[in-house]
């Protein structure tokens, strides 16, 4: 679900109007609402309740600590992927002993600050690692607790950039050394072997992926169990959500026709599919969901700055940019666009390209899409941008970074300030 409808014609999340919103901070402006991610939290929690289980947010996704402390207030575990995430999630309140953390390249000094802060467990990806884990442990007379993470290579329709569970991906150990780099780390002074991880890419709408990797690995899994005794699988995240037509609520019904709905993989389906093979393994299970929990829940709000016609083309040239959101122009992906003030059922519709004021062609929106007829001013809404959104922005063209907003029923708050053109060279020597 989400919480984006057109109430008095216009655009709101949850009760608060979101011209108001960016009146008050101008664009472009990131807001989430609070409502939705907190019921796509509890929802996946209840439906994951048969399990003894730990739900760990990947922080990757939105790492603003008002989303991180909103998670941590609800129970929620943490999967984090660098030093940089570990030291937002205590930030923002969160306890260390709920985070596992992952990545290929841990750094001597992330490996260290975990060993201090005793997260719950590393997620380990090669036998490299495995060696330096060992040694700084040693040197800080402690004990690692390491996950092994296991490439399981399974196909995964996604773009080609987030599939993780192929052989050729860089991700994980392969499934049939797995058990051999076990025996290896078995006898390491400074390790002990917690779990199994996998994680087998992101943005995943069917069942079918997950639940052969569940299969393919739960062998092994249980094979660490009984030599072991591992406490835990870890199934990664990577449920997909609904980025075409996620605008469902409204008087009007123009963007009904811009993309065909896509089938939309729900938490139930998800649960009920994985819960079978899971149930099997007799283990507490961790799911490491990003997307799902945060993307529905966050737009980009950005103004129409000039209309132009070059040939045969129209452009909507707006002031948010790739270095704002950089989804469309990285993988290509589709992401709704609606003007705040709603737009009647009869208004004349234009095929346009809406870009970005970055001096790049790949700086785009939307190509060839059909739009309501737009004005200069004009506030639009860049749906379903609550994930690898803001925290993948940059500075680039020495652009200050969007700011951020939370919405909580009739009430917002700023919860990032605007970088000033002073903030730019700040750090420069
Ligand atoms: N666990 C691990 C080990 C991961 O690498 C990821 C995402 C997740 C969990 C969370 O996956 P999710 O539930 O969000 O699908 N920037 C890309 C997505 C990159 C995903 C990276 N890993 C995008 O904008 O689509």
């Amino acid at each position: 679900m989400h919480s984006f409808h057109y109430r008095d014609s216009q655009l709101h999340c949850e009760d608060v109007d979101l011209a108001q919103v960016a009146q008050e901070f101008g664009t472009p402006l990131y807001v989430y609402s609070a409502g939705t991610i907190l019921d796509h939290y509890q929802r996946l929690d209840a439906a994951i309740a048969p399990l003894d289980h730990l739900i760990c947010y990947a922080v990757k996704a939105n790492s603003n600590r008002a989303i991180l402390k909103l998670l941590a207030d609800a129970g929620a575990s943490f999967d984090i992927v660098s030093g940089g995430e570990l030291f937002r999630v205590l930030a923002a309140g969160g306890d260390p002993a709920k985070c596992t953390f992952a990545g290929v390249g841990k750094s001597h000094e992330e490996i260290e600050y975990a060993l201090e802060q005793r997260v719950y467990s590393f997620n380990v990806e090669s036998e490299a690692e495995l060696d330096d884990i060992d040694q700084i442990a040693a040197s800080k007379g402690t004990r690692a607790p390491v996950a092994l993470r296991v490439n399981p290579d399974v196909d995964v329709a996604t773009h080609e950039y987030i599939s993780t569970g192929k052989s050729e991906n860089k991700f994980g150990i392969a499934l049939d050394h797995a058990a051999a780099v076990c025996e290896r780390a078995a006898k390491m002074r400074n390790i002990d072997i917690v779990g199994v991880q996998m994680h087998i890419g992101s943005q995943i709408n069917e069942t079918r992926p997950f639940v052969e990797a569940i299969k393919k690995v739960a062998p092994l899994v249980l094979e660490l169990k009984s030599k072991y005794g591992i406490k835990f699988f870890s199934v990664g995240g990577g449920v997909g959500i609904v980025y075409e037509s996620s605008f469902v609520s409204g008087s009007s019904s123009w963007w009904k026709e811009q993309a065909p709905a896509r089938h939309q993989l729900s938490i139930q389906q998800y649960v009920d599919a994985i819960l079978p093979p899971l149930r099997e393994v007799k283990l507490r299970i961790l799911l490491e969901p990003g997307r799902l929990l945060v993307g529905n829940a966050g737009v980009l709000l950005t103004r129409v700055r000039y209309l132009k016609q070059t040939g045969r083309k129209k452009f909507a040239i707006v002031d948010a940019g790739m270095n704002d959101l950089i989804r469309p122009a990285l993988y290509h992906s589709y992401h709704e666009i609606v003007p705040v003030a709603e737009p009647s059922t009869s208004t004349k519709r234009d095929e346009m390209d809406i870009v970005g004021p970055v001096c790049e062609t790949g700086d785009f929106f939307a190509r060839d899409r059909k739009m309501p007829v737009l004005r200069e001013g004009d506030l639009l809404a860049i749906m379903s941008a609550g994930a690898y959104g803001f925290v993948m922005a940059s500075n680039y063209n020495s652009r200050p970074l969007p700011v951020e907003a939370l919405v909580r029923g009739d009430k917002f708050e700023l919860i990032r300030k605007r970088q000033t053109w002073e903030d730019l060279i700040h750090d420069e020597l």
